[in-house]
């Protein structure tokens, strides 16, 4: 693989369908879980700017910091907690325009405004989340949500 992205012009939804196969390209070649989720950080970051990209993995009863780019990040989250908790325990996407206004936010950064988390299932069971964040209220529209989840879906299946 060519280790360095491609960044189209265009909008946000090209620069997502562009990224796809990337993304593909890139956990497809290789098996360690940890490089792979480094790389898809990086990669979205690198694409999109965002302030706080990465992943949170379960561990026993909490979520535990992955592979992330950004500022310093809490470690450990318990479910139900804070947006990640909130996705892991409902197993449901998450999309939170304002962050002030999701109750029990926990909040690794004032400067984190709005924010999607969707959460990683594999056979039912959800192993980790991506917790994607922007220093812009309401930055997330539904072009986000579509493709993150679609961005977890070919993450899931290459492990
Ligand atoms: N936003 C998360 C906490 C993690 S940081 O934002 C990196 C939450 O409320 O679950």
């Amino acid at each position: 693989m060519a280790e360095q992205l491609t960044i189209p012009a265009g909008s946000k939804a090209e620069k997502y369908a562009f990224l796809l196969p990337q993304i593909r390209s890139v956990v497809s070649n290789e098996t360690n879980r940890i490089a792979n989720l480094a790389n898809v950080s990086a990669m979205l970051r690198e694409m999109f700017g965002f302030f706080w990209v990465g992943f949170y993995l379960v561990e026993g009863d909490q979520l535990v910091l992955g592979p992330f780019q950004g500022p310093l990040a809490c470690t450990r989250i318990r479910k139900g907690r804070g947006v990640c908790g909130t996705a892991w325990e409902k197993k449901e996407l998450q999309w939170v325009p304002d962050v002030d206004l999701f109750p029990e936010h926990i909040a690794c950064s004032s400067s984190s405004r709005s924010e999607v988390v969707v959460p990683l299932i594999r056979k039912d069971e959800v192993w980790g989340v991506l917790d994607v964040d922007s220093v812009q209220l309401n930055y997330f529209d539904e072009t986000d949500t579509y493709w993150l989840a679609k961005l977890c879906d070919e993450i899931l299946s290459s492990l």
